[in-house]
């Protein structure tokens, strides 16, 4: 069965917020990428706001139609906003004031009792518990115990050993695939443990084949790489092309 494919609409609002305006819409995008076949919609609320905002989430939530999954921190504050808003899925994500983008996955096994208590309020609302790990047996037997139901295993350190750059010196590529073999094995040991495996950051139309052949793994979320090419061939076909990558 081909992996579903949610897409992380962050970076438009990234450029919406480049100045504070109201285009690109980020309705819009989402019901695009919907009518394009994408299986469900991502965002990440940060604590500093960067790009999408607090309204965003309340709109998406009136709009999309298909998944609505929201990535944020276990704080007190984002728990409170998902029990509001009611989002599908949330995922559990780590997060440093100072990155650019997200670095590696959630310390489970160090922030325990943070994870759980987020992860229980989040249940009880009626959320679909899902945490961003590295593909490490230890995270993901913790995320099992601190109540998740879905593991996103981060692909971050795959993605860096697929950059043309990377691959194309020394061991780079030998690593890479070193690392789909440890991706593969850590979603079986998901599965294994009753856990949906998914994958993402830093999927690209590339890289995306070698683990879409991975079949433990049913969701990808990806979103950088289809917004950037959608700067030049529209949101739909690059949201399209992105479903036949995964294909
Ligand atoms: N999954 C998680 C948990 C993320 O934090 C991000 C980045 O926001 C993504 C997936 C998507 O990463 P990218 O934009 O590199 O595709």
């Amino acid at each position: 069965m081909t992996a579903k494919l949610n897409v992380n609409i962050d970076h438009v609002a990234t450029i919406r917020e480049a100045r504070k305006t109201i285009e690109p819409s980020i309705i819009t995008a989402a019901v695009i990428c919907e009518q394009s076949g994408a299986d469900g919609i991502t965002v990440h609320l940060r604590q500093d706001r960067r790009h999408i905002q607090d309204r965003d989430i309340e709109l998406l939530r009136d709009v999309v139609t298909t998944y609505l999954n929201v990535e944020m921190a276990a704080t007190d504050e984002m728990v409170a906003i998902a029990a509001k808003t009611l989002p599908d899925a949330v995922s559990l994500v780590p997060e440093n004031p100072n990155e650019i983008t997200t670095e590696g996955g959630l310390n489970v096994v160090g922030n325990f009792e943070n994870v759980q208590s987020a992860a229980e309020q989040l249940r009880f609302a009626g959320i679909f518990v899902s945490m961003f790990i590295d593909p490490e047996t230890d995270q993901i037997d913790a995320a099992k115990r601190a109540g998740a139901q879905q593991v996103e295993l981060c692909t971050g350190e795959y993605a860096e050993l697929t950059l043309a750059s990377r691959a194309a010196h020394g061991d780079g590529r030998q690593k890479a695939v070193e690392e789909v073999f440890r991706i593969s094995k850590a979603a079986k040991h998901a599965t294994d443990l009753g856990l949906i495996a998914a994958a993402g950051h830093g999927l690209t139309y590339r890289n995306v084949g070698a683990l879409a052949a991975i079949p433990e793994i049913t969701e990808f979320n990806i979103g950088h790489n289809i917004i950037s090419r959608a700067v030049f061939v529209g949101l739909n076909n690059a949201v399209k092309e992105m479903i036949d990558a995964i294909s």
